[in-house]
Formats: structure tokens, sequence, C-alpha cells
């Protein structure tokens, strides 16, 4: 449901950014999919952009594509990072930062989904919690500096599925042994990702920090996201779905996060997307954000629970610099 569009009735496209020349850009999981979408658009703009990629080779064919559409000059690279894994996470953000002085934008794009059989990570987590959640918690934590002296942003890239699964987080048993259920634990991990990074938005608020949080997502988009891990009834139901005027190019569904990472004219405690009908397709807008996602008491309690689950206890201070790990 749409509450606005604001940029016309064509929605916002790319055709708002300007020179991206001398910024630099940090995308996780663009090898495929929204997120190399977003990187090819960021090169037509001259960005700098960096590819957090689980697979190598994935990303050097990735790469080979951009550099034969924009050149050998094309600024773009990537470092390896399995979100799975919290030690790959930790390694690859001290890579960023030996890497880039500078980030304008941490575009946290990557994720699984309909995960058909509960898997549980090297760490001991259901994995869309660990993937999509807890490991881009780390990534932003050891990028938090970076960013703010950037005065940078955090781009989260949700999804409708955040008010299609339980709505809140299930505390009591977080990697869902009793009821694993791949689509409400692929929403159980969007609105864990959407409730942390408006969390993040207040406390940085409280804490005077420079950088900004927004929260959108890609509408349905033709992307791989549906792959050999899910059932086959989710991927004939997702292979059937993408046929229709109702799912996007892949290209589109970039369009909300690269908007989230360039554009000025948003505001914060926002979610923005296609806002045409049921909100895949349509327009990129603000769209219509439900309350549950915006519970403080909910947000507190799992950032709580995530900084237990990850090792890092993360406070921002307003005296000084202040986001920070220990591991536990
Ligand atoms: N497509 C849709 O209709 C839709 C709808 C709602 C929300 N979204 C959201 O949009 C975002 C982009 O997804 P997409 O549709 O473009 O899907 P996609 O084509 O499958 O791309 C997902 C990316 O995430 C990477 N990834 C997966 N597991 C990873 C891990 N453990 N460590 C690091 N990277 C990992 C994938 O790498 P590999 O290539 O190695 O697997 C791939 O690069 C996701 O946040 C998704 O939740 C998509």
């Amino acid at each position: 449901m749409t509450s606005d569009t604001a940029f016309s009735a064509k929605g916002w496209t790319p055709d708002q950014i300007g020179s991206l020349k001398g910024k630099s850009y940090v995308i996780t999981g663009a090898n495929t999919g929204a997120g190399f979408q977003a990187a090819r658009i960021l090169l037509s703009k001259s960005a700098k952009v960096l590819m957090l990629n689980r697979s190598a080779e994935k990303s050097d064919i990735a790469i080979a594509d951009l550099k034969q559409e924009f050149g050998e000059g094309a600024d773009v690279s990537f470092i390896q990072m399995d979100l799975s894994v919290q030690a790959c996470v930790h390694k690859a953000a001290e890579q960023v930062l030996e890497t880039l002085p500078h980030i304008d934008a941490l575009i946290c794009n990557a994720a699984i989904a309909q995960v058909a059989k509960q898997e549980i990570t090297v760490d001991g987590f259901e994995s869309h919690l660990a993937v999509n959640y807890f490991g881009h918690f780390i990534l932003c934590n050891r990028l938090f500096e970076r960013l703010n002296k950037s005065a940078g942003r955090i781009v989260m890239v949700g999804s409708e599925g955040y008010k299609m699964g339980i709505k809140t987080i299930q505390f009591d048993d977080i990697n869902w042994d009793t009821n694993y259920h791949a689509n409400n634990t692929y929403c159980h991990s969007k609105l864990a990702q959407m409730m942390f990074a408006y969390e993040l938005q207040r406390r940085i608020k409280k804490a005077g920090k420079a950088v900004k949080v927004y929260v959108c997502h890609p509408g349905a988009s033709k992307t791989s996201l549906i792959n050999h891990k899910a059932s086959f009834f989710s991927r004939l139901m997702f292979s059937l779905m993408a046929m229709s005027p109702m799912v996007q190019s892949a290209e589109k569904g970039c369009y909300p996060e690269l908007m989230c990472a360039t554009e000025d004219k948003i505001k914060q405690l926002a979610y923005y997307g296609p806002t045409g009908p049921l909100n895949w397709v349509g327009p990129v807008g603000e769209c219509k954000l439900e309350n549950f996602a915006l519970d403080h008491e909910i947000a507190a309690r799992l950032w709580t629970l995530t900084e237990e689950k990850t090792g890092i206890n993360w406070q921002l201070r307003a005296a000084d610099a202040t986001a920070h790990f220990a591991t536990a």
C-alpha cells in the first residue's frame, strides 16, 4: 500500500543520481540479482564499488561482465565474505577497513530465502537468521566508525515478507527447533534486519552520530533468491509467478536500495520500495510501514540477544567514537 511516491508518477529512478565520482559503495551479495544490478548502476555513475560476496568464482565472472560493459577502468573489486560464518564477516570487515578510507554507503543486500529444511550454521544458528541478520549486524558494527567518519549510510534491504511471518521475534526458540517453516523463518530474519535498522537509527540519534540508516525492499523481482535449497513447490510457485507482470526485473528491484544509498530527499523511520499493486511492482517511493516493525521493546530485546549471539558489545556513546566490538 502506498503512502506517497514523492518522485512524480514514475517514482524514483536512477535518473535522479548525478555523478558519483569519488564516492565508494560496499554491497553484500553483489555477484547476482539486485545487488549486481545496483553495482552496475553505481559504476555507470562513476562510483567505486566493493562487493562482499561469498563465491570467488561467481565474483570473478560478475567483475568480468562489469568490466566488459564499463571498460577495464571500472572501479569494481570484491572481498570474499560468507555471512553465515561470523569469523569470516569479521575478517572481511577488516579487509574493507584496510581497503576503503571512506565509505559513502554500506548496502546490506545479500540474503538467503525459503530454505526447505532447517540448517544450522557453523556458529550454531538457524541459517536465515544467521546470514540475513546476524552477519549484517556484525558487518554494520565493524564498519560503523568508518561510516560515521564518512557521514555515510547503511541501507538495509528488507522484504515485504516482514509482515507475512509471525510479525515478531521468536525469542523463546530463535533457531526454530520446534516449528521450522521455510517462509516463516525467512520473514522472521527480514523483520529482524528491519527492526535492527530502526533501532540503530534511534541509537544513532541519541548518540549524535553522523550515520544515516535507510530501509527498503525490492518488491518482487526476477532473481536467483529461490534456489536449489527451496522446496520443489516453492521453486515451482516462484517460477510461475516470475512469468506474470506482477514480477519485475532484477534491475528494477535494485532501484529502492540505490535510492536509499544516494537520494537526499528521503527520511529515516520510513520504508521504501515499489508502491504499485501489493508493493511488488510499480513506481518506487515510500511504502506503508507496519507498527510492529517499530516496536521499541522488541527491538531493544533483539539488540541484547544479538550482542549475546555475536559476542559484540555495541554501545553507541555520545562523547567518543563508539561502535566497538569485543569478543565475549
Ligand atoms: N527477489 C525478490 O523478489 C525479493 C523479494 C523481497 C526481498 N528480496 C531481498 O532482496 C535482496 C537481494 O536478493 P535477490 O533477490 O537479488 O537474490 P539473489 O539473486 O539470490 O542474490 C542474493 C545474493 O546474496 C548472496 N548470498 C547468499 N548467501 C550468502 C552468504 N552466506 N554470504 C554472502 N552472500 C550471500 C548470494 O550469493 P550467491 O550467488 O553465492 O548465492 C547473492 O549474491 C535480499 O535481501 C532479499 O531478501 C528479494
